[in-house]
């Protein structure tokens, strides 16, 4: 060993010691020692470094402080895969003889020094996966050799493009992942030797220049995915005819897809997703034979499936799914013997599945067809279907029983038939599925029994047969359900079980939605499901024959956002306890028998938006405690109907209920409304139907009806300006009726029938725009009726039981009446408020959410 090169050895000792911080382990110290001896070095014949291949040596710490000057032959320096972090030092322009420089996937940041300009024999650069911030420096333009430039992954901006020029080499360009904008860089239509060009996930903006298209016909591989590219495909893109992966996805691009695509014929991957085409799926698409991935969802084409898809037989992955397709899948697509993946779901697609194509596309894992018309009986090739992962036919009309093949799918991760027609029993085979994570059968005409080997299904997280006709015992099924310790939701609502709830249910100890509302469960709730995890948010056992008390060990930390027990016949008062659950959102317990006074330790829970106690024992006085400040802060939904409350109305409740005054419309709000449990629910009130899914944040109502009132009607309820819905109706309530209802621009129904009001009806009623339902009747009313809005709607049903009431709908005429203006015009006389609104009933219409990718579940909340 010569001197110089001895003393280059302790040069390079010292460098790679400084790649480790000073307190890395001696361990470290010793492997950088190791380092030495290894070969990834190299000196060239005179004994200068020539050669740095330090890639995926696990070093870390900064390239700053390196002294570049001292490789002036160096011709490769390889960092790929380390950890370095810290700024690209400007010395690196010195190293310019580099021909390779890869500092790819490490923590580097800052800008790209614009001395890399220096670097004018680089052939090979790439920076890829770093954190490299600002603009790419114009300087590259030097760089007169370079085939390769991957500067992909970074945080990098678009530069003066116009100050760089082409690269008469460059075969393959990335600036994958970046922060581009503005149109595209015009050098890249210059660089005639591309093969390869990906700019995606960029915010690249404007149409796909024609020079690049005229141009670049060597292009191999075009990547544009995920920028805000427009317009129309051009004709000339056919002119790239060397293209074997064309990716256009998640843009603006409009028009058709060309016909002519099919000249482009050595295409492998064609991604059009997630854009604006419209019209055919081109016939011609059947010419391109090595077509192995085509994906056309989320577009608008309306065609139906061509059949000379068929002939693309190496397609491995086929995606049309979200688009207007209609007809029926045609034969052809048997042939598709390749296919890995088809997703068709989202469609106008109809007709049967046939059993060619199950007995054919043998290598599927994932078929996806939902939401669309399909018909028919599943085929039993579907058991032939041996490496299914993901089997997702919901949403269409699908007939017939669940063919017991089924349980030959050992592969299934994610089984959804929910929202078919499927009849008969659930085949005890499916207990064979015991990598299932996701089973869901909601929403069919399944009958018989809840087998037991459900509770084979260790792996099972949602298990959703909601809404069908199972019968049968709940304990036997149940009790092995238990072993199920990874469930998290179970749904088993609208459905005809019977028997009693079994305490094992408390096994599942991860469980967080538990639905068994709508069946004929009797006895009562076990105790345990007050503490039996503190991963549940939903509990609803609504409609069922359940007796007894309501468990009462709610614990400190508990989850529960809604506790739903509607509809049965508790008893006992409010465990105190309920207080720990400090999520509650929602709260009904109507229709039981509990007796108790109003459960004042509620006022305080901050998220409480529905309190339903209607129809019980409930009785008392209600004195809020004037201690508490804010009371009931999101109180949207307050029926207390039906009980035996006595006393004034709860004055100080009323006026502070925050939920109602000054409500936005389009404030999002996080827990249990947006929860991964979508809800549809209709009202029915006056027999209009609306969703209530747009308006539930906004949706109001307090009802105080049947109960025993007395007093005044407070007229800071006017305060309440975001009320939609009010009932004060059979009750003693006296005095008049306050003009300050005029203040509430939302109300729209409005019932203070069967009380004792006296007085005239203030004219300020006739403010009420939204006024659909009013409700007066059975008072002592005196005086005119107000004429004017919304009060021309209204017939004399509105009015009964008030003898000294005047002027129209009802016959008395007032005694001034001759100065009035006539009546406009006569009214209909079949409006039947007043039957309606003392009836007022909320239905709750369950749809089908949770088909395909997204775990979602339906649940409804039921007011009865
Ligand atoms: C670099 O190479 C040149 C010859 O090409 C040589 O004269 C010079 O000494 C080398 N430099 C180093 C530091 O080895
Ligand atoms: C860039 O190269 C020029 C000569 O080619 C040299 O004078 C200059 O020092 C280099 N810059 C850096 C930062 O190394
Ligand atoms: C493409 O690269 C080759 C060398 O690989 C070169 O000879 C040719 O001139 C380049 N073509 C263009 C159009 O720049
Ligand atoms: C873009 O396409 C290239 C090949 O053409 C591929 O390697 C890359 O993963 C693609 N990027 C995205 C975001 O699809
Ligand atoms: C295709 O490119 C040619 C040449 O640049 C141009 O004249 C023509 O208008 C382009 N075609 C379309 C459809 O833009
Ligand atoms: C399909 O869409 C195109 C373009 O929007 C329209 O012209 C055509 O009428 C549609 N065809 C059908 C069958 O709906
Ligand atoms: C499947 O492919 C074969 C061979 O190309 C062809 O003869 C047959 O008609 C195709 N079947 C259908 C249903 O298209
Ligand atoms: C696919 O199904 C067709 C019926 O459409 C059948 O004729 C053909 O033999 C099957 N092809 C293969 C490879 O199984
Ligand atoms: C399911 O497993 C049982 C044994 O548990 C077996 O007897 C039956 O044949 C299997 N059925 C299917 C369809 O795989
Ligand atoms: C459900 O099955 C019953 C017979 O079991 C049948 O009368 C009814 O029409 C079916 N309903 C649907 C929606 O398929
Ligand atoms: C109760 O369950 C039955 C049976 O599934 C269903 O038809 C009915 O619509 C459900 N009722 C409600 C209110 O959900």
């Amino acid at each position: 060993m010569t001197t110089s090169q001895r003393a280059f050895l302790f040069f390079l000792h010292v460098f790679l010691l400084t790649l480790f911080p000073f307190n890395t382990a001696s361990s470290a110290r010793i492997e950088a020692e190791a380092l030495l001896r290894w070969t990834g070095i190299r000196c060239n014949t005179i004994g200068s470094v020539s050669q740095i291949d330090l890639s995926d040596a696990s070093l870390s710490g900064t390239i700053e402080n390196l002294d570049f000057n001292s490789f002036p032959n160096l011709t490769t320096l390889n960092l790929n895969g380390n950890n370095f972090s810290g700024l690209i030092p400007s010395g690196i322009g010195s190293l310019s003889r580099l021909v390779f420089l890869d500092l790819s996937n490490n923590l580097l940041e800052g800008s790209i020094p614009p001395e890399i300009g220096n670097l004018t024999e680089i052939q090979y650069i790439s920076l890829h996966n770093n954190n490299l911030a600002g603009e790419i420096p114009y300087q590259i333009g030097n760089f007169r050799k370079v085939e390769y430039l991957d500067f992909g992954s970074n945080f990098l901006e678009t530069p003066d493009w116009s100050r760089i020029p082409s690269f008469p080499l460059l075969k393959h360009l990335s600036f994958y992942n970046n922060e581009l904008h503005l149109g595209f860089p015009g050098f890249i239509s210059g660089c005639l030797n591309l093969t390869f060009l990906d700019l995606s996930v960029n915010h690249l903006m404007g149409p796909v220049p024609e020079s690049l298209l005229n141009n670049l016909v060597k292009l191999e591989h075009l990547n544009l995915t995920a920028n805000s590219f427009e317009g129309p495909l051009s004709a000339n893109l056919t002119k790239l005819s060397k293209l074997k992966d064309l990716r256009l996805a998640n843009n603006f691009f409009t028009g058709y897809i060309l016909d002519s695509i099919s000249l482009i014929s050595d295409l492998r991957i064609l991604e059009l997703f997630n854009n604006s085409f419209q019209g055919n799926i081109p016939a011609s698409l059947g010419q391109l034979r090595s077509l192995e991935r085509l994906d056309l969802r989320m577009n608008s084409l309306n065609s139906t499936i061509p059949y000379e898809i068929g002939q693309c037989t190496n397609l491995s992955y086929l995606a049309l799914a979200q688009n207007l397709i209609t007809g029926s899948l045609p034969l052809s697509l048997s042939n598709l013997t390749n296919l890995h993946e088809l997703g068709l779901s989202d469609n106008s697609l109809s007709g049967e599945i046939s059993p060619y194509f199950l007995s054919n596309w043998t290598k599927l894992t994932s078929l996806q067809i939902q939401n669309n018309s399909f018909t028919g009986e599943l085929p039993s090739e579907i058991g032939k279907l041996t490496n299914l992962s993901y089997l997702y036919l919901c949403k269409n009309a699908f007939s017939g029983s669940i063919p017991p093949v089924i349980g030959n799918l050992r592969n299934l991760l994610r089984l959804d038939l929910s929202i078919n027609h499927f009849s008969g029993e659930i085949p005890p085979t499916i207990g064979n599925l015991t990598k299932l994570l996701i089973l869901q059968l909601f929403s069919n005409n399944l009958t018989g029994t809840i087998p037991p080997v459900i509770g084979d299904l260790l792996s099972l997280e949602v298990l959703d047969l909601s809404t069908n006709h199972l019968s049968g015992q709940l304990p036997e099924s149940i009790s092995t359900l238990g072993n199920l310790s990874n469930l998290s939701v179970l749904q088993l609502n609208s459905n005809k079980l019977s028997g009693t709830i079994p305490a094992s249910i408390c096994n599942l100890s991860f469980l967080e939605y538990l639905l068994l509302s709508n069946n004929t469960l009797e006895g009562s709730i076990p105790e345990c499901l007050g503490n039996f995890s503190n991963a549940l948010k939903l509990l609803h056992l609504k409609a069922n024959h359940l007796q007894g008390l309501i468990p009462s060990g709610f614990t400190e930390g508990c989850a529960l956002q809604s506790l739903n027990l509607n509809g049965n016949q508790l008893e006992g008062t409010l465990p105190q306890s309920l207080v720990h659950c400090q999520n509650l959102e929602v709260f009904d317990l109507g229709n039981n028998k509990i007796q108790d006074s109003f459960p004042f330790w509620a006022e305080t829970l901050p998220q409480l938006q529905v309190l339903v106690l209607k129809s019980n024992r409930f009785h008392g006085a209600i004195n809020p405690s004037k201690a508490a400040k804010l009371t009931f802060p999101t109180l949207q939904i307050f029926d207390i109907s039906y009980n035996e409350f006595t006393g004034p109305l709860p004055t100080l409740y009323l006026k502070n209920l925050k939920g109602m005054i000054n409500v936005k419309e389009n404030t999002s709000e996080p827990g249990y409304w947006n929860s991964g449990y979508r809800e549809s629910t209709t009202i029915i009130v006056k027999g209009l139907e609306r969703q209530l899914e747009r308006i539930l944040k906004t949706l109001t109502t307090i009802d105080l009806s049947s109960n025993f009132f007395h007093g005044n009607i407070p007229s800071s309820i006017g305060g309440l300006n975001s009320l939609r819905y009010l009932n004060f109706s059979h009750n003693r309530l006296t005095g008049g009726i306050p003009p300050s209802l005029g203040d509430i621009p939302a109300l729209e129904s409005l019932d203070l029938s069967s009380n004792l009001l006296a007085g005239e009806i203030p004219w300020q009623l006739t403010r009420l725009t939204f006024l659909e339902v009013l409700n007066l009747s059975m008072n002592h009313l005196i005086g005119p009726i107000p004429q004017g809005g919304q009060f021309l709607t209204f017939d004399k049903s509105s009015y009964i039981g008030n003898p000294e009431l005047c002027g129209n709908p009802i016959l008395k005429k007032c005694e001034d009446d001759k100065k009035r203006q006539p009546a406009l015009s006569a009214l209909p006389e079949e409006v039947d408020g007043y039957v309606i609104l003392d009836g007022m009933k909320w239905q709750v219409v369950l749809m089908g959410y949770g088909c395909g990718a997204v775990v979602g579940i339906i649940l409804g909340l039921f007011l009865f």
